[in-house]
């Protein structure tokens, strides 16, 4: 790997590796059924479910509905390391999974898909990545959740979406230059607002690489009073539209607190479901992709998310497929970068709490 075009290449992920979006065709009775089957095999086997945002609005309602808990990357890993239970039913893609199974190796971990990706894991091979770090060893290593056990392992920090900012401020203050990977639209956001120096890894999400910035200007105008909400993996070019730039949660959070009635959206529209649920007087518009042209990658909404359909989360629970599997050692050194964001943002909950920004 020794050109900016052999980085490029590797990071990309080839359109005919993007599955499509599919939508699972269930009747009512069956969706009831499902649901109620769902719910009794969860208590049968001391079992909890992580759903993420973006995932299918019933598997949201289930987890709401029992002991389980739906959130972003950050507070599903949280949530995930306290639960009392024998088994994690992570709703989410792979690394959403690892992360659980490497936080509580002791648990048994199921995912209603393991071929629900993300294109940002796909894009950073161990390999590749970890012959980049060796070339600058001077470099503390911070990576995004959204990367396989094994970059973890090569990493000195996990970060997420909704931790990036303060763990590179904390970090850039005490003088530290960073490799970032695998985002390039969140490494570039992040090294703007930070003034970090930062030698960024070139992958995309496929899903929010789709927002378009000429398009967006132009709803803007049709909506004068709506306030814009976008997640940091958009291009550079959407983010400068937004008012606000947040994590999944933080989009929610502005939606309930920020006083306007109209919000336009630009993260995967999975999350509407609570934010609706969460503001239910406002409107809330998709930020513009290619909409259903030929060139739409996912419209909005991560196919493999999508990955997470009802019937698959029945089949795991039924016959244990599913299972997140890491070698006990490479999960060791896997933990203690995500333990080390973890303990972090710990201590930034209590100090908020004790200058009573919370
Ligand atoms: P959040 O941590 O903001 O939920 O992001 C995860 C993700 O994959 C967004 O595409
Ligand atoms: Fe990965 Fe993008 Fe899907 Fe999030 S939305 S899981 S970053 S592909």
């Amino acid at each position: 790997m020794t050109t900016d075009t052999s980085l490029a290449e590797i990071c990309t992920v080839k359109r005919e590796d993007i599955p499509k979006t599919v939508t699972e065709e269930l009747s009512d009775t069956e969706r009831d059924e499902l649901k109620s089957r769902v719910k009794q095999l969860l208590k049968e086997q001391n079992a909890v479910m992580v759903a993420h945002y973006y995932t299918d609005p019933d598997l949201q309602l289930i987890a709401d509905a029992t002991v389980g808990y739906v959130s972003d990357s950050l507070d599903m890993a949280r949530f995930g390391n306290e639960a009392e239970a024998d088994t994690l039913v992570v709703c989410g893609v792979k690394f959403m999974g690892e992360t659980a199974k490497i936080l509580n190796p002791e648990k048994r971990v199921l995912m209603p898909d393991l071929n629900a990706d993300c294109s940002l894991d796909i894009g950073c091979p161990i390999k590749e990545f970890s012959e980049f770090c060796d070339q600058h060893p001077d470099r503390t290593v911070v990576v995004y959740a959204n990367t396989s056990a094994a970059v973890k392992a090569r990493s000195d920090w996990v970060v997420t979406s909704g931790s990036a900012l303060d763990v590179i401020n904390h970090l850039h203050a005490k003088g530290e230059k960073f490799i970032w990977a695998p985002d390039k639209y969140l490494g570039q956001y992040i090294q703007e607002q930070t003034g970090a120096d930062m030698l960024l890894w070139q992958g995309a999400c496929v899903v929010h690489e789709e927002f378009k910035a000429i398009e967006l200007a132009e709803l803007i105008k049709q909506h004068p009073d709506a306030k814009v909400l976008v997640h940091p993996e958009s291009p550079a070019s959407v983010i400068e539209l937004a008012d606000v730039v947040s994590s999944t949660t933080g989009i929610i959070k502005a939606a309930v607190e920020l006083d306007a009635k109209e919000f336009i959206v630009a993260t995967d529209k999975g999350i509407f479901h609570k934010m609706k649920e969460a503001a239910p007087d406002k409107i809330f518009i998709e930020a513009p992709t290619s909409g259903k042209s030929a060139t739409c990658v996912s419209c909005a909404h991560c196919p493999w998310m999508a990955m997470n359909t009802l019937r698959k989360l029945v089949e795991c629970l039924e016959t244990g497929s599913g299972e997140i599997l890491i070698d006990p050692e490479l999960g060791k050194r896997a933990r203690l970068p995500i333990q080390r964001l973890l303990d972090f943002a710990r201590e930034q909950k209590q100090q908020s709490l004790l200058s009573g920004d919370a």
